[in-house]
């Protein structure tokens, strides 16, 4: 039974100190690591997103045993580089691209044949970006052609296994996208690798897979937007590990934003990652003209982490572009949501990346904005924004089974002038099972309502 939320205009303000969902891009490479790892590795602070349940269940279908332990715990029990088993099954990777992309750099580089497909939303996903460097080092990865864009490929992906006699070869990649999928996926498989793997990308993109894999010992450099592994020499054993995964700075943008706009608030949310490849929203949300205090609490596991307090304050339109936006890819939706209450316009670009995320979001919140009554034009890669002061209008959004989406049209409800409706919003528990429960835990009124 599909889920809507009915949210009610926020009578007061927005308070309180929250946790918030587990970092689930660290989340996919702690399950992914702890499986190639040998031993028990143990992952806490855990809050089983789906995305990332798609990358355990996968990994359990490559024989890799993986255990729930605690509310917030799991144990990955790994069997080394090469203790991955032939699955019988396609591997499911849900509305997961990062398991979709990370999974092809590494199956492309195992001896047996696998065949990754998603849902509706990823098997429109662009899969081009990882199959071409992976088969300029010799992998065997096929997609079906994209049903509009020549040359492009999606899901259901193909790969064959290198038999005895074949081998990946080293390989110089120059991205054309500033992609921690894409970058990941070549490291991955630059593991199993005959030769170096040296990939450079426009802007440094999240960091966090070159983080794990040099606190596990494998040989990598990083120089500037340029990183390199040459596993020559290297044991190829990686030690089992614990981590605790810090909160997701991506789940926290959403009461970050809105504390920001609401006028009177003040939230506080604690724990999350501050890797500075993630920090794009702390600068946006600063020099847009809102209070951002953040409190450093030391390193888990090699990722820094503090305790962020945002207070509302009045809102300046800027012009958002460039290497900001790789490091607040995942936050511009709710940066919209910042720009629709900002005095003057906002213009968002060098984004065009947001099309082909788990929907076109900039297309997806032109629309959305425009509905709640907000200026707004739509341009190829980006969205110019003119803000306003008074209510937002009251409407009915539909999530287009996007999670950020759903929770950006949420946000935006508590400044409407009524009762707003946010359709088909199961899709929240993708990356933050409990965003609603902690909007109300701030003060927000909001009701799930089953259909
Ligand atoms: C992710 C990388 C980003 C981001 C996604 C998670 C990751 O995607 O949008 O939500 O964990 O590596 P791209 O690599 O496509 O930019």
């Amino acid at each position: 039974m599909p889920t809507d939320l009915v949210v009610t205009p926020l009578a007061g303000v927005l308070k309180g100190s929250v946790p918030v969902a587990s970092d689930k891009s660290i989340g996919h490479r702690a399950l992914l690591f702890g499986a190639l790892a040998n031993g028990k590795s143990r992952i806490s602070g855990f809050s089983y997103g789906e995305d990332n349940r798609s990358t355990a269940t996968a990994l359990a279908a490559m024989g890799i045993t993986v255990e729930e332990t605690g509310p917030s715990e799991i144990v990955v029990h790994g069997k080394g580089l090469f203790g991955l088993t032939a699955p019988v099954k396609p591997l499911d990777c849900g509305n997961s691209g990062t398991t979709m992309r990370l999974f092809s750099g590494l199956l492309a580089a195992q001896s047996f044949d696998s065949v990754l497909v998603g849902d509706a939303s990823l098997s429109k996903r662009p899969m081009m970006r990882v199959a071409k460097p992976l088969r300029a080092r010799g992998a065997k990865i096929d997609g079906e052609p994209h049903p509009k864009k020549e040359g492009e490929i999606v899901a259901p992906l193909r790969i064959t296994g290198l038999r005895d006699d074949q081998f990946l070869t080293g390989l110089e990649f120059e991205s054309p996208v500033a992609s921690a999928q894409v970058k990941s996926a070549l490291l991955l498989s630059g593991l199993y690798a005959h030769g170096p793997t040296r990939v450079r990308e426009p802007h440094v993109s999240r960091d966090h897979t070159e983080r794990m894999m040099m606190s596990l010992g494998v040989p990598l450099n990083t120089v500037g937007t340029l990183v390199e592994i040459d596993p020559e020499g290297w044991s190829g054993e990686m030690p089992a590990f614990e981590v605790e995964v810090p909160g997701d700075i991506s789940a926290a943008a959403f009461m970050m934003v809105a504390a920001a706009i609401c006028k009177g608030s003040a939230v506080t949310v604690r724990g999350v990652g501050t890797n500075p490849t993630r920090t794009g929203i702390i600068e946006i949300i600063r020099n847009m003209g809102a209070d951002v205090h953040v409190i450093a609490r030391g390193e888990r596991s090699g990722e820094p982490v503090a305790d962020i307090s945002v207070t509302a304050a009045d809102l300046y339109g800027r012009r958002i572009g460039g290497e900001v936006v790789t490091r607040a890819i995942d936050e511009i939706p709710i940066v919209c949501a910042l720009a629709a209450r900002a005095s003057g316009v906002t213009e968002i670009f060098d984004a065009a990346e947001l099309r082909v995320k788990e929907s076109d979001r900039l297309g997806t919140m032109a629309h959305v904005l425009s509905t709640f009554g907000v200026t707004v034009e739509e341009r190829p890669d980006g969205l110019l924004i003119t803000g306003k002061d008074s209510p937002l209008t009251a409407c009915e959004i539909d999530s287009k089974d996007d999670h950020r989406i759903a929770m950006t049209a949420t946000v935006l409800g508590l400044l409407a002038d009524g009762q707003s409706l946010v359709r088909d919003v199961d899709c929240i528990a993708t990356s933050f099972p409990r965003f609603v429960g902690t909007l109300r835990a701030l003060g927000a009124t909001i009701e799930a309502v089953s259909r």
